[in-house]
């Protein structure tokens, strides 16, 4: 039974201290611990020994039992050691890798100056009014006191759907189409797309945006109108510019003017951007004409009004000095990522 023993113990402690994972090692207890394992089937045995036998062969097997639970312990212990060795070397992370780079978005120059644009006239209480880019004959002209045949359709030929159906021309439909639905005072800027049957080159697009703005209430005056663009250009331009009115017509306004800003890359001395001049044009503007008023349902014996249009690109090109309004609509990144 001695030999049994020893056996079972040299056989169990090699076959522990083999090449084995934490499945084969249960099985080895198993094999040699369990109720059905070799030792305990010695064990069991041990009743057809002498009784002085008895406790020296017990004493031995308890020997070997503690024996091959110590190297199964200690067995596991390694196994697990290596397992957790072993994961770290998978899961290594080198942190000192440079990251991917997330590519995020920003808006486009022309939007960003329209953001700011809404933001000046917001901060002086307008609010934003929208229309339709494809429009009627009526709100695009009519209404805007440009009757069929009237010169004022010629430079601004746009687009047409039907007879009476057009692309908008200008985001001045927006004025009749706010004073039909809106009774004064009024207060709305309406950016927006707007479309002229123009060839493409340098300055003109058959494509643009402008920005309209209309302030209706009684009392209106074109000092009115000048003290709030001259707010509006110092706030977009700088403290230092200045503005100009020059005589001009437009059918909807009377009087009406196209306005300049003092240049601010010279500061009115003359340089390349202002082409010598000192100013540059940036909008058109004038006092709402009473006919104008009428036709929308506002009385212009009480009320009066004033409105001025100025075209997003030519605001963005002027700022960004960009030279190109083609730039705009061709989105070549190497373009659109300069803003
Ligand atoms: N709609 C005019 C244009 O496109 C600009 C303008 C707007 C002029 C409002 C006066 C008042 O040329």
């Amino acid at each position: 039974m001695k030999e049994t023993l020893n056996r079972i113990k040299a056989e169990a402690l090699e076959q522990i201290s083999s090449d084995i994972d934490d499945a084969s090692l249960e099985a080895l207890r198993v094999k040699y611990l369990g109720k059905k394992g070799e030792l305990t089937a010695v064990l069991r045995g041990m009743g057809q020994l002498s009784p002085e036998e008895r406790p020296i062969v017990g004493q031995i097997a308890n020997e070997v039992r503690a024996e091959i639970e110590a190297a199964i312990t200690a067995k596991k212990q390694e196994l697990s050691v290596k397992a957790l060795e072993n994961k770290l070397i998978a899961e290594k992370l080198d942190v000192t890798v440079p990251g991917t780079k997330k590519k995020v978005g920003h808006r486009h120059p022309l939007t960003l100056v329209q953001r700011d644009l809404e933001d000046i006239f917001m901060g002086m209480g307008f609010s934003i009014a929208e229309g339709p880019e494809v429009e009627y004959d009526y709100y695009n002209f009519k209404a805007l006191n440009i009757p069929e045949n009237h010169p004022a359709r010629d430079t601004q030929d746009t687009f047409y759907i039907t007879e009476n159906i057009l692309l908008r021309s200008q985001t001045s439909p927006v004025q009749a189409r706010t004073m039909e639905v809106q009774k004064p005072p009024i207060r709305i800027i309406s950016p927006g797309r707007v479309y002229r049957s123009d060839a493409m080159d340098a300055t003109h697009s058959p494509l643009f945006h402008q920005m309209e703005g209309l302030v209706v209430d009684e009392g209106i005056t074109m000092g009115d109108l000048k003290g709030m663009l001259e707010t509006f250009a110092k706030a977009e331009f700088g403290e230092d510019t200045r503005i100009r009115f020059r005589p001009h017509h437009f059918p909807f306004t009377e009087p009406s003017a196209e306005v300049d800003i003092s240049c601010f890359a010279c500061g009115g001395k003359g340089c390349r951007l202002c082409k010598g001049e000192g100013w540059i044009e940036i909008l058109g503007a004038g006092m709402v004409h009473p006919n104008v008023l009428s036709m929308c349902g506002i009385d212009p014996e009480k009320y009066s009004g004033f409105a001025f249009g100025l075209g997003l690109e030519r605001v963005t090109m002027l700022k960004y000095h960009i030279d190109d309004i083609r730039m705009f609509y061709e989105n070549d990144i190497r373009f659109i990522e300069q803003f």
